[in-house]
């Protein structure tokens, strides 16, 4: 219940609006750098920053200038970056091998990281997506998602990325099980402190289709990830998949994408109260950044707003493409 207000002209919405100042003082929510989550996309070689054609603003860089973004984004006082891995074709496999190969294009960036920028968290995907040469986030045989295969394949991916020295892993796979099969891995192998942020409430999403591009996914890909991720049309299922994941060890969940997804992120927080997060997925940045681009909104205004939307339904934190542009805006 709201607190009983006088009636008009007692009460005046417009008299806490007039200044600058009156609307600094009554402000519900605040956005800054600390809310946010930088995912990048890297690759191999040294020296190269190279264009997401559907990502204007966005590149794959090699592990020397991720080493630099890293430092960027400490600069700004964003807490931790997200890696995903552009992955060579001819790496790709059934298998999916690749993925917890101590030495593949994530593991030696979460190490190169840390070592250079130790104070900065670094967060990595679980999916065999980049790995695979089906392009699906699981395991596949006659045309089947397997389940249970695929968290085997997913837990030693965690294991190599932990022993890398990530601070967060983020399984985005959405197959059953995962996350209390990585917590139980974790604790035998003396990770015990490794934080894992579900993507618990994962929507089978138009959205995603930039990042698809960016990681060399799209081509690969056969068919579509209904099986695995949601369908748009629930939100009682959320609540569930959360709760599964908690139970499980999830020390923070997710919710993807992010601004058609708000009411779940609200949900989600009125529900458990647990750390929040939304991601504000590449389909999402590509819209804001095109129009922007073109002069049809102001974006750095349509930015600001779109990632204060995500504290206001919330969230904790956001995992956006913007964060260093964010970043340095809200420093002023
Ligand atoms: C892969 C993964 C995807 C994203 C993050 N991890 C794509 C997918 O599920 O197809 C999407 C991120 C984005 O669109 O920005 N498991």
């Amino acid at each position: 219940m709201l607190p009983s207000q006088a009636a008009y002209p007692a009460t005046r919405f417009r008299r806490a609006r007039r200044t600058e100042s009156l609307r600094r003082l009554t402000q519900e929510h605040v956005l800054s750098a600390n809310d946010l989550i930088w995912p990048i996309f890297i690759r191999d070689g040294a020296g190269v920053s190279e264009p997401v054609l559907s990502m204007p603003g966005v590149s794959r860089l090699t592990i020397d200038l991720a080493v630099r973004a890293a430092e960027e984004a400490a600069g700004l006082g964003i807490p931790a970056l997200c890696l995903f891995p552009y992955t060579d074709p001819s790496v790709k496999t059934e298998s999916c091998d690749e993925a917890w190969n101590p030495g593949n294009l994530t593991n030696r960036c979460i190490r190169a990281i840390k070592a250079a920028v130790p104070e900065i968290a670094v967060m990595t995907d679980i999916a065999l997506d980049p790995y695979n040469a089906n392009g699906h986030d699981g395991l596949v045989r006659d045309g089947v998602i397997l389940n249970d295969e695929t968290v085997e394949a997913l837990v030693r991916m965690a294991l190599a990325q932990a022993e890398s020295g990530a601070d967060i892993l983020g399984p985005s796979d959405m197959m059953d099980g995962r996350i209390g099969a990585i917590r139980a891995a974790l604790e035998g192998a003396g990770h015990k402190d490794v934080a894992i942020l579900s993507y618990s409430a994962k929507y089978a999403s138009a959205f995603y289709g930039p990042f698809r591009d960016a990681v060399g996914a799209s081509a690969a890909l056969k068919g579509d990830k209904k099986t695995y991720q949601m369908t748009p049309a629930n939100s009682d299922e959320a609540l569930r998949l959360i709760e599964r994941d908690l139970r499980e060890g999830a020390d923070m969940v997710m919710v993807k994408p992010g601004m058609p997804y708000l009411d779940i992120c609200r949900r989600v927080k009125d529900t458990f109260g647990v750390p929040t997060f939304a991601y504000q997925v590449s389909g999402e940045y590509a819209m804001i950044r095109g129009a922007a681009d073109r002069g049809w909104i102001n974006g750095e205004s349509a930015m600001l707003e779109s990632l204060l939307a995500f504290k206001r339904a919330g969230c904790d934190g956001i995992l956006t493409y913007f964060a260093p542009e964010a970043a340095r805006l809200l420093r002023g």
